[in-house]
């Protein structure tokens, strides 16, 4: 049984808080990701960042979880561990990044290239961010859960992508992972009815090659199955009567 939770406009409010926070932390991760850095020195400048905005770390503790960012090199998918590993020119690396400010949360994602990137590679980043708006485009009133992960998977197949399954989007409020999940594939037409005051994070995972996944035996960090890379790229979103609206954006 599905319990979708919807948000007053006061607190679509609040996620916007929490998520200005989370864009502008991304924005600060974006400045940083250069050759030579490590992840865990990312990591805790984005600890200070959102810490000094009097804001907290969703994700550090969650079920264990020993870091406030999410950070996936290359090959990983999601829930990448922060620690020792420097960046190097070439690489990519998705930061997953969700903030408590007032106990609302906010949750946002970017794969970020570090200096120069194989052209094949950047063409899996653009088409990632275009998927996700695909599926931001559907999050409308009126729509089905069905719409937003039938546009998000026919326009990354289209380029003869793959889009990972055993990880999905999801509803995001006083709770970091609220219902309903959110696929990034499905049928149009299909699931749950879209009303205003419905937040939900709408997160595509796109994979260079297979959509296979394993994880790896630390318990957190997960790897497509075939080496190749993989892009993440998230938005918290409010359906609303006047379309969707994008809580995570940075100030400008
Ligand atoms: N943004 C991730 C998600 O939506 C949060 C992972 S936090 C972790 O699931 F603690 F589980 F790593
Ligand atoms: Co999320």
């Amino acid at each position: 049984l599905s319990m979708i939770i919807l948000k007053s406009k006061r607190e679509i409010e609040y996620i916007r808080e929490a998520g200005r926070i989370t864009a502008n932390a991304l924005q600060l991760m974006k400045k940083l990701a250069k050759p030579g850095i490590t992840t865990g020195e990312l990591d805790q400048r984005c600890e200070e960042y959102i810490r000094s905005c009097g804001a907290f770390p969703s994700c550090k503790g969650y079920y264990g979880f020993p870091a406030t960012i999410c950070a996936s090199v290359n090959e990983e998918v999601v829930h990448g561990i922060p620690g020792h590993r420097k960046l190097k020119d070439g690489d990519i690396i998705s930061i997953d990044l969700v903030v408590n400010k007032n106990g609302y949360h906010g949750d946002s994602t970017v794969t970020i290239p570090v200096g120069h990137v194989h052209p094949a590679t950047l063409k899996l980043l653009k088409v990632t961010e275009e998927s996700l708006y695909k599926g931001i485009e559907q999050a409308v009133a009126g729509n089905h859960l069905g719409d937003i992960g039938h546009a998000v998977q026919s326009y990354a197949e289209s380029f003869g992508y793959g889009v990972v399954r055993d990880y999905v989007g999801h509803g995001i409020g006083t709770d970091m992972h609220e219902d309903p999940e959110v696929p990034n594939y499905g049928m149009a037409g299909h699931g749950e009815l879209l009303e205003p005051g419905m937040v939900l994070a709408i997160e595509p995972m796109i994979n260079m090659g297979t959509e296979k996944i394993r994880q790896l035996k630390n318990g957190w960090t997960v790897v497509t199955r075939d080496g190749k890379p993989a892009a993440h790229f998230e938005h918290t979103v409010a359906i609303t009567e006047n379309g969707p609206e994008i809580l995570t954006l940075p100030e400008e």
